[in-house]
Parts: structure tokens; sequence; C-alpha cells
């Protein structure tokens, strides 16, 4: 018996997430599910968020039945972490913005936060600057289209260089002579374009992807001897709450195939 990890999104950008738990974990089951149906979660209102959230992983989890369930999204774990783990007796890995990595990684005191507006307004990404950075300036953003550019990039459609380099600009920002250096990929849909984030930064800075560190905290909660292995050696599959070509050719070349497609 090994780990079957669900593997949890919006859309594609828990595939960031998704990579980085495979590469760790080889023998565990992956199964990778989307909320497809109600991306963006960006901009949703919290209640109907957390309503939303937890009546889809109960969903999930009956009908996958996980030993692990990764939130692979920051917009979903900054709200909805406390309420899923309250309604279910599994282990929960969140995703949560990378601010105390990035205020560490900075040498000028500038660092700055892309995120969904969702993850930008909640109390608990305040939280986390409060607590590992109120020794630096922190710019938080909220990005209205980086998501859905990072889904248009995955499938394949053109995504404008100048639309790119807007939705990024205000936390690059110059105070005297010091400026931003350290930037948090606080959504998962990000890392996936990280090239092109790079390629249309005003400068270099460090993007800070915390796949790894999420993949390490699964590992480490797979073996702790709290989750209950019950994955199969199926090859790792694909769940979608709404039916999508587009995606199941995206989801096909990361190696999960559809098998079961709920419809909400
Ligand atoms: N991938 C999600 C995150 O990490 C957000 C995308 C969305 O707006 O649904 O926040």
């Amino acid at each position: 018996m090994s780990h079957r990890i669900l593997i949890f999104d919006s859309g594609l950008g828990g595939l960031s997430v998704a990579r980085a738990v495979m590469h760790r974990m080889p023998g565990a089951q992956a199964i990778y599910a989307a909320d497809n149906d109600g991306f963006p979660y960006g901009d949703w209102p919290q209640d109907k968020l957390v309503e939303r959230i937890v009546e889809v992983l109960g969903r999930l989890i009956s009908l996958t039945v996980p030993s692990v369930v990764v939130i692979a999204c920051n917009t979903a774990s900054t709200l909805a972490l406390e309420a899923l783990r309250q309604r279910f007796e599994l282990p929960f890995v969140g995703t949560v913005p990378a601010i105390k990595p990035a205020a560490e990684a900075s040498k000028s005191g500038i660092i700055g936060v892309l995120a969904t507006p969702g993850t930008v307004d909640r109390a608990y990404t305040q939280a986390l600057v409060d607590t590992f950075a109120s020794h630096r300036t922190v710019v938080l953003h909220g990005c209205k289209n980086l998501a859905e550019m990072a889904e248009h990039c995955l499938r394949g459609l053109p995504v404008d260089d100048e639309a790119l380099a807007a939705e990024i600009a205000p936390v690059f920002v110059q105070q005297g002579e010091r400026q931003t250096d350290a930037v948090v990929l606080g959504c998962t849909h990000y890392p996936l374009i990280a090239d092109r984030i790079a390629e249309v930064s005003p400068w270099r800075v460090d993007l800070i992807d915390p796949s790894d560190a999420i993949a390490r905290q699964v590992a480490r909660v797979a073996d702790s001897g709290g989750a209950v292995p019950q994955g199969s050696a199926d090859p790792p599959t694909a769940v979608l709450t709404k039916s999508s070509r587009d995606f199941v050719r995206v989801l096909a070349q990361e190696g999960f195939r559809r098998n079961d497609l709920i419809v909400l």
C-alpha cells in the first residue's frame, strides 16, 4: 500500500505543487483535482467560497479516499483550511504565501507579494506579514488576471508581454538606493509561468516558489504515521468539476489521465 495524495486547486495552478510532490514521492499515487467550474477563486465572496470548497472537497474525498489532501491553492488555504480540518478527519497540507522565506532572503528589506485579490485581502496573509516580516517593507499586490494568464500559457494560448508586465509592476518599488529584491509567488499558478514573469520584470529579483517546501511537508505528513496509506499502483488520475477538453489535454501532458468527472 502506498499513499494516495489528493492535490486540489481551482484550476491548473496546483500542477506546480503536484510536480514537486510527484518528484519527491515517486511511489505515491497522485490525484489532481481542479474545481475548474469555480475558477477563478480570487474574486469569490469569502463565505460563499468556504461553502464551495468544503462541499467540493467532501465530494472529492468520498470519491478518491485519499491518505493526505494538499490544498494547492493559496486563495483556498488562507480561507478554508480551518473549516476543512474541522470537517474532515484527514491530514491537510495547505499552501500559503511564502512571506517568511522572502523576508529572510531579502537583502534590500523590500519584498513583493503577488497573489490573487482574495489572498491579499485575507486576515491570514496579514498575520503572516505581521509575524514574519514586520521588519521589512512588504508590498502586497492582488493580481486580477495573472492566474488566468498562467492558464492561457499552459494551454498554449498567447499572452501579451505588456499585459503580463502590468500585472506584476506594482511590487517593483524603489526607495532611494533600495529596491524590491524578493517577490513571493503567492498563487500556485504563478510558478508555472515564472520564466515569463522573470522576462518581463523591470529588474532581477528572487522569485520565491514554495512548491518544494510544500512537497517536503506532504512527505513528512505522509510518513508521520498520522496518514493511512490508501494508494494503489494505479497511474496518476485527475478529477474536474466541469468538462474541459483543454484541461484534459494539459493534464495528460503532465501524466494525469481523467478517469472521473464530477459536475456540481
Ligand atoms: N491557484 C490559486 C491560488 O494559489 C488561485 C487561482 C484562482 O484565482 O482561482 O491562489
